[in-house]
């Protein structure tokens, strides 16, 4: 399975903090944003990342990330001229997935919560065996800036909503999505929408009506957060810090990850994090070169 980190947008619900920056490449307590969903991909076992970005914004993505070698993946860059929509990513990769499935996930959203991989692992399985689509639904207070998911009595989905004003239930869809290869031509019969954009909610309703979409509900367990107001990104930036300080692991560490699956070994990781000087690298330091656990 192909990976794809859709790192776009114009972010202008942040200025001035991105007038000059990517969203995706602020500070998220210790580490760039894009750590946090590059992180998810790699925990599903995806090595093969495409990262969409602006045309102004690619330079910085590929100096901090490269080609992925440092990460035991490989990295491609594409760009999105303009902010098309989320399932503009599929059209986009087109080439890069070529006969494989895929797995796209937004460069602003973090994930946390006890058997993830799991969760992750499961997805792919079902995307490869099953030909489905798996998208998640999280439970949040303000349902109607999101995609959200109706369900009849029997706690079925039957419809998808993008943005409505009035939703039908609390659950909305996250962005993490995994899809069959299919999604490409889905795509590209996607007309834009009334904001003038491909929606993502509009390929999954696709799905839902060929009844080939699986909605997994994430548990109360389970934290989503999204960063796309000041509020929302300080509260993000807390939430790690707090988890981090409290148990000392890293979220989103992507040298400890790329290590733990063996896709590098303690000498290239010592090799990587040369010059790196602080608290992310006495982490890496304790965690994986001196592996006292
Ligand atoms: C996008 C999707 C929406 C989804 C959300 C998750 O919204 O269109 O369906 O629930 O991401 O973050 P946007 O970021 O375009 O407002």
């Amino acid at each position: 399975m192909k990976g794809i980190i859709l790192a776009g947008g114009s972010g202008t619900r942040l200025f001035p903090l991105t007038i000059s920056v990517s969203k995706q490449l602020l500070p998220v307590y210790d580490k760039p944003m894009i750590y946090y969903p590059l992180s998810i991909l790699m925990l599903a076992g995806i090595r093969d990342i495409l990262i969409i970005t602006t045309p102004k914004d690619q330079l910085a993505f590929t100096e901090l990330l490269g080609d992925g070698s440092r990460f035991g993946c490989c990295f491609d860059y594409a760009i999105q001229e303009n902010p098309n929509g989320l399932a503009e990513a599929f059209i986009i990769g087109e080439s890069f997935i070529g006969q494989d499935s895929v797995c796209l996930i937004l460069g602003d959203n973090i994930f946390y919560g006890g058997g993830l991989q799991k969760i992750l692992m499961n997805s792919v399985k079902a995307v490869k065996e099953e030909n489905k689509a798996v998208v998640f639904g999280s439970y949040v207070q303000d349902p109607f800036r999101y995609g959200v998911v109706e369900f009849n009595k029997e706690h079925t989905v039957i419809n998808i909503e993008e943005k409505p004003e009035k939703p039908k239930s609390n659950y909305a869809v996250v962005g993490l999505y995994f899809y069959p290869n299919s999604v490409i031509e889905i795509a590209k019969k996607v007309k834009p929408s009334k904001r003038g954009e491909l929606e993502i909610t509009s390929v999954n309703k696709e799905y839902l009506l060929n009844q080939e979409l699986m909605v997994e509900i994430l548990s109360r367990g389970f934290a989503w957060l999204d960063t796309g107001t000041h509020e929302a990104l300080m509260e993000a930036n807390e939430f790690v810090k707090a988890l981090e300080r409290r148990t000392g692991l890293k979220i989103g560490c992507l040298e400890e990850i790329a290590f733990n699956y063996g896709w590098i070994n303690k000498k290239e990781v010592s090799s990587n994090i040369q010059g790196y000087k602080g608290d992310y690298y006495c982490y890496i330091r304790d965690k994986v070169l001196i592996d006292v656990s």
